[in-house]
């Protein structure tokens, strides 16, 4: 019996509360764990959903995948990969928040504005890419700016002896930087958005006070 007569393979769409991210090697996102109504499911991300993942996405959040199920028909196994994934109806939100999941698989969601890309290839994680994807996330959210910047990884950039390599939106290209630099990297090239977001923030609040 050869392989695809083993397996039975049909699409699946499913709706679940996003618990937590599947990662291996300490970095490498694999996919996600959902509560669904049937219990904890495990679907596996497409390559190109890994690549652009939110990996700020609140715990807890509603979202709608879909992708292929394979079911084994020997051992009974039932394996899920998901092509797109999605904020689930806004009625489910608990917060009412718009949540970017990923800048694919959504056809509605806008282009991402900015992408920070980082090496996630052994040499440049050696020699402390983790701390900097870790600092770079914190330093997003610091500064309210992690649905506005997207932190992608990718492949060897060819500079491995001087890692852990990064090129910031505007195409500038840092290496051998250290977990502890990347705060001042933020702030330098995103400042715009910074101040848009303080700009923001002093207009709520003078909305808060006025009502
Ligand atoms: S491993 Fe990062 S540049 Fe080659």
């Amino acid at each position: 019996m050869s392989k695809f007569d083993r397996n039975q393979v049909s699409e699946f769409c499913l709706e679940g509360r996003f618990l937590d991210f599947a990662i291996k090697d300490g970095y490498k996102l694999k996919g996600l764990l959902l509560a669904t109504a049937e219990g904890e499911c495990y679907v596996k991300l497409a390559k190109h959903l890994r690549a652009a993942f939110n990996l700020q996405l609140p715990k807890g959040t509603w979202l709608q995948v879909v992708g292929e199920k394979t079911l084994d028909l020997k051992s009974g196994e039932v394996k899920l990969k998901a092509s797109r994934v999605m904020a689930a109806g806004a009625e489910k939100q608990t917060r009412g928040e718009t949540v970017a999941v990923s800048s694919f698989g959504d056809k509605k969601a806008k282009p991402a504005k900015a992408t920070i890309l980082v090496c996630q290839k052994s040499d440049c994680m050696k020699r402390g890419g983790t701390g900097v994807c870790r600092a770079l996330e914190s330093a997003l959210s610091d500064r309210s700016l992690s649905n506005e910047v997207t932190i992608k990884g990718t492949g060897c950039m060819k500079n491995c002896k001087a890692g852990p390599n990064l090129v910031m939106p505007d195409k500038t290209r840092y290496s051998r930087i250290q977990a502890s630099q990347v705060p001042a990297l933020i702030d330098k090239h995103l400042a715009d958005k910074i101040q848009k977001q303080e700009n923001h923030r002093e207009i709520v609040i003078s909305t808060v006070s006025i009502s």
